[in-house]
């Protein structure tokens, strides 16, 4: 249960920190801070120190820490709701009831709302138009009348304010409009987002309108434009078509790269078939997917970009515990014009027949080499070794071996002893660091964010940006354009970091305590830890933009890693989980 950030402030006004650990411990002045005998480990000399300036607690000895709410958790051992409770007693306050959620669930009705009116516009739009662009537009794209009704499919003409002025029409106004992403305001001005361009309206589960994508009708840019999230829209947590592939009795889902390809694929009688909104796969639609599918077709573009997508998708998906296929499409760019080209039957031929993850990553050992050339076979051969080592079965590995044999008339009986030996140090590579991971277990298990061991310098990056957004909250929107949560290396940082970004963007009065219902009163430790371990470093932007820098890094190595080390990194992650 949220509360509004206003009672929060005002349940912290009331309760200042000093104040209610005086009833608890004996608090000595040093300084602007206090410190004390820490209550929650023993010890003789105090560590545990005070901040009335940022309202929070933070013991060095034992890192309990937190905010007052965290401090009557774990004292009074007492649930959230309940500290909450015990606190606005203590200051003569009402608890509000959801006024919160009551509100937020008010505007997503009134966004939903907005969209569903938006989505019959366009689509009259699209249909009545005397100058028939957009029918004709989807016509050309090969869109048969009944699949336009199917998706609710739609056009928005050249004008600024067509949208918006049917909007006000109906009694919305201009800043719910704006909130719903339908419109955007600059300078005080408030116009249409979507002009020029054929609508593809986005369903959520229960058939909702929660945002839409639109294609330009021209060469002009961008060429795709996406509702940009909403309190009813996550882009990242949604699936286009989805509302249609879960009714499908396939527990196979293909997965498609846009509006287009989906529609296509669709209309060619496949109702399993969904597609991410402009970006990229996300561990979130993975685990989405994981609920409505065992097997995963990915049928992105040939070009390089759709291949690089593809290996990211097979890693994610196959953390969510999805297995990978993969479609490629030869005599075409993408399912749109495949399908257009050689028909549904050809395409359901290529889904029937589509390859495993390893056979594309087999292929991708070719990469940038020259095949023509021995050196160029070698090296190919080599990291064909580096692939086959990673699988498990030997039947499973027996059967690649003679193929890849066949193609590279090489002798099996070398690829095989290749592989073994390949398998053999790395088996003993495995023991010496599962030894290594025992025996620096007790010194450095770190529960709270397991991964910082492996991530150091990331972590230490993460948690300057985290500092610095302490101290100073209201450049959350300047140091948002340069990294999202997507870039935090560790989870644990990472919810840190989203929830902050939340919370920094939906309150004027931001303290510690609006984080605590997010977080246990141990990991509220470790957020004040962050925040006391930095407390007399000045951040400047400076050291920030190198922070930030580093989490780029990050990004574009793994990026740009080839599939094996990605591949080698789940491996040991499935192997640990083996020996737990
Ligand atoms: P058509 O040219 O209409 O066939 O499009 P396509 O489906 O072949 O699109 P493309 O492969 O270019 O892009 C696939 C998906 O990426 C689209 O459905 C969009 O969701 C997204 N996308 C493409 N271009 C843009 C763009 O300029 N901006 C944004 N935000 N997303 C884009
Ligand atoms: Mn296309």
């Amino acid at each position: 249960m949220a509360f509004s950030s206003d009672f929060i402030y005002q349940l912290q006004l009331g309760n200042p920190i000093d104040d209610v650990m005086k009833s608890y411990v004996n608090l000595i002045r040093r300084g602007r801070n206090y410190v004390c005998s820490c209550p929650f480990h023993s010890e003789k000399t105090p560590s545990c120190t005070v901040y009335p300036d940022t309202q929070s607690f933070y013991c060095f000895g034992c890192g309990s820490g937190g905010d007052v709410i965290t401090f009557i958790r774990k004292i009074e051992n007492l649930e959230y709701f309940e500290a909450i409770k015990l606190l606005a007693e203590r200051a003569g306050l009402d608890i509000p009831t959801d006024k919160q959620g009551e509100k937020t669930a008010r505007i997503k009705a009134r966004v939903l709302e907005i969209n569903r009116e938006t989505a019959v516009f366009f689509y009259k739009a699209l249909t009545s138009d005397p100058s028939k662009i957009g029918l004709s537009y989807f016509a050309s794209r090969g869109i048969l009348p009944q699949t336009i009704k199917k998706y609710g499919l739609g056009y928005a003409d050249n004008s600024w304010d067509k949208l918006k002025n049917h909007l006000l029409s109906l009694k919305f106004k201009e800043d719910e409009l704006v909130t719903a992403g339908v419109c955007l305001s600059r300078n005080g001005n408030t116009f249409d987002l979507f002009r020029n361009r054929v609508m593809f309206p986005i369903m959520d589960l229960r058939g909702n309108i929660i945002g839409f994508g639109g294609r330009i009708l021209d060469d002009g840019m961008p060429k795709y434009i996406n509702t940009a999230d909403t309190p009813a829209f996550k882009k990242s947590r949604n699936l286009f078509s989805l509302n249609f592939a879960k009714n499908s009795s396939s527990n196979r889902l293909i997965l498609a790269e846009g509006y287009m390809d989906v529609i296509a694929i669709n209309q060619a009688g496949f109702e399993n078939v969904v597609a991410t909104l402009g970006t990229a796969l996300t561990s979130e639609q993975a685990r989405l997917i994981s609920q409505y599918a065992k097997e995963v077709i990915i049928s992105y573009d040939s070009d390089n970009a759709g291949q690089k997508a593809t290996s990211k998708a097979i890693n994610l998906l196959s953390e969510a515990g999805v297995a990978a296929r993969i479609i490629s499409f030869e005599g075409a760019k993408d399912p749109d014009e495949y399908i257009k080209k050689f028909g549904a039957t050809r395409f359901k031929l290529l889904l029937d027949n589509s390859d495993g993850a390893i056979n594309f990553k087999l292929e991708k050992c070719k990469d940038g080499l020259d095949l023509s050339t021995e050196i160029g076979k070698i090296e190919c051969l080599k990291r064909i070794v580096d692939v086959l080592a990673q699988i498990y079965n030997e039947l499973e590995r027996n059967v690649y071996i003679s193929k890849v044999s066949k193609e590279y008339e090489v002798s099996s009986e070398i690829l095989k002893s290749q592989i073994d030996s390949k398998i053999a140090k790395k088996s003993k590579r495995d023991k010496r660091n599962d030894w290594k991971n025992i025996v620096s277990k007790p010194r450095y298990k770190d529960e709270i964010n397991p991964e910082v061991n492996q991530h150091p310098r990331e972590n230490k990056a993460e948690e300057g940006i985290i500092a610095y957004l302490f101290q100073n909250p209201d450049m959350i929107k300047k140091v948002t354009n340069f990294i999202t949560p997507e870039h935090f290396v560790t989870s644990f940082n990472k919810k840190v970091f989203s929830v902050l970004c939340e919370k920094l963007n939906s309150s004027t009065n931001f303290t510690l305590s609006l984080l605590s219902d997010e977080f246990s009163d141990s990991e509220m430790g470790r957020i004040t830890g962050i925040e006391a371990k930095h407390r007399d470093i000045i951040l400047t932007e400076q050291v920030v933009d190198d922070y930030i820098k580093v989490l780029h890094d990050h990004k574009n190595n793994t990026l740009s890693d080839n599939i094996n080390s990605n591949e080698d990194l789940l491996e040991l992650v499935e192997r640990l989980k083996n020996i737990k």
